[in-house]
């Protein structure tokens, strides 16, 4: 089978082609990234030699590159996207046109080229706020409501991908899945930078007061729920994953990581202004994919976590490049009152 991954260069589109390659080794992949400051091809070292690893640097907004990558390709899995919230309240403008009219460049040279199925990532970010100390949770009927310019983005790009299905018979999937975490994580999202600023001896920023709630998920468990919707899902429909993890406050994630890491919680972190229209809870109902195809999460939420500090710990020189130029001119603007 030729499978063509967007975004394959970033954290979670990295994560699943090495696992997709270990998992599927008579497959071909094809990795369609544009390389912006999220895509790293150190990223896919370990795939450099693997002659069934085609990397293609290309910009999925780029009709004519995307027909051609989609020549004799089966399954196209789509993570490329602007990603970061506090970035999409900086440049909304990027983000909408790739996620949106990206996805929808994407969408047609795939109709075109007939491919039997078109896998879109997407976030639960789409679904809006919860409530603090409740117990709802989002599920595919949960109405769209999304706050910053990257869901609402990202929901656009979801509302396209069904347009395609429902207009033009495109055999589509989406999954909606919550925060992951892991190895290749970007240092600008909240797990990866409080690990590499402590590493650094310097304080890890907390929005606001620290209240509020992701539902983690380790990123290869959230690879494995995607192989399983390629594999028996069903065309049309929408997978809600996630939910590794109970409600667990920003504030709580820093303090299990600066116990793992013995630092001083208090003389650790220090409070900065919070991010405007921050979501204060998700959390996710993943019933469906578990009843309907067999997927749970595998993995628990403090091994995985001292995976991952381990992870950085052993690997300083990937996050210190990573860490260096660009991103030093973004930390600045993002972190500077
Ligand atoms: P990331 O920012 O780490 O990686 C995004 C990748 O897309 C990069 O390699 C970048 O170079 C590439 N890219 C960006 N614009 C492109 C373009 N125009 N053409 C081609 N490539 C382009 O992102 P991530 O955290 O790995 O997220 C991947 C996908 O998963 C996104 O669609 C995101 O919305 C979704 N998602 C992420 C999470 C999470 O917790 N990180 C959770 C749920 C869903
Ligand atoms: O829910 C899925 C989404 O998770 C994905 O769709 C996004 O691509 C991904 O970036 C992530 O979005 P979040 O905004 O939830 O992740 P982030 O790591 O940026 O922030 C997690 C929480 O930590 C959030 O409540 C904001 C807070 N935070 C974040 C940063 C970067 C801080 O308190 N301080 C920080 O410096």
């Amino acid at each position: 089978m030729k499978v063509l991954v967007t975004g394959g260069a970033g954290f979670i589109g990295s994560n699943f082609v090495l696992y997709w390659l270990k998992n599927h080794p008579d497959d071909h992949v094809i990795n369609v990234d544009k390389l912006t400051y999220a895509g790293n091809l150190e990223n896919l070292a370990s795939a450099h030699d693997n002659p069934n690893h085609h990397f293609v640097r290309a910009d999925i907004g780029d009709s004519a590159a995307m027909t051609k990558a989609l020549e004799g390709v089966d399954t196209v899995v789509h993570f490329a996207a602007e990603s970061h919230v506090d970035r999409s309240i900086m440049t909304p403008t990027l983000f909408l046109e790739t996620n949106v009219v990206g996805t929808q460049v994407l969408l047609e040279a795939a109709y075109k080229n007939k491919v039997s199925r078109f896998h879109h990532i997407s976030t639960d970010e789409v679904f809006g706020s919860l409530e603090l100390n409740s117990d709802t949770k989002f599920n595919e009927h949960t109405p769209y409501n999304p706050h910053s310019p990257y869901a609402a983005s990202k929901a656009g790009s979801d509302h396209i991908v069904r347009a395609y299905h429902d207009t033009y018979g495109l055999p589509i999937t989406i999954s909606n899945c919550s925060n992951n975490f892991g190895p290749y994580h970007f240092p600008e999202k909240l797990i990866p930078l409080a690990i590499t600023n402590l590493i650094e001896g310097k304080k890890v920023p907390i929005y606001g007061d620290g209240l509020y709630v992701r539902d983690w998920l380790f990123v290869e468990d959230h690879c494995r729920a995607i192989d399983m919707i390629l594999e028996k899902g069903v065309v049309g429909e929408t997978y809600c994953i996630g939910s590794m993890t109970r409600d667990m406050p920003n504030r709580e994630i820093i303090r299990d990581i600066c116990r793992i890491m013995e630092k001083n919680y208090d003389e650790s972190v220090e409070q900065v202004k919070d991010r405007p229209g921050h979501d204060r809870r998700y959390a996710i109902d993943f019933s469906k994919i578990k009843n309907e195809l067999g997927w749970e999460p595998k993995f628990d939420f403090s091994t995985a976590l001292k995976y991952t500090i381990d992870w950085y710990t052993n690997n300083q020189d990937w996050w210190k490049h990573v860490k260096s130029g660009e991103y030093q001119k973004y930390y600045q603007q993002q972190y500077a009152s």
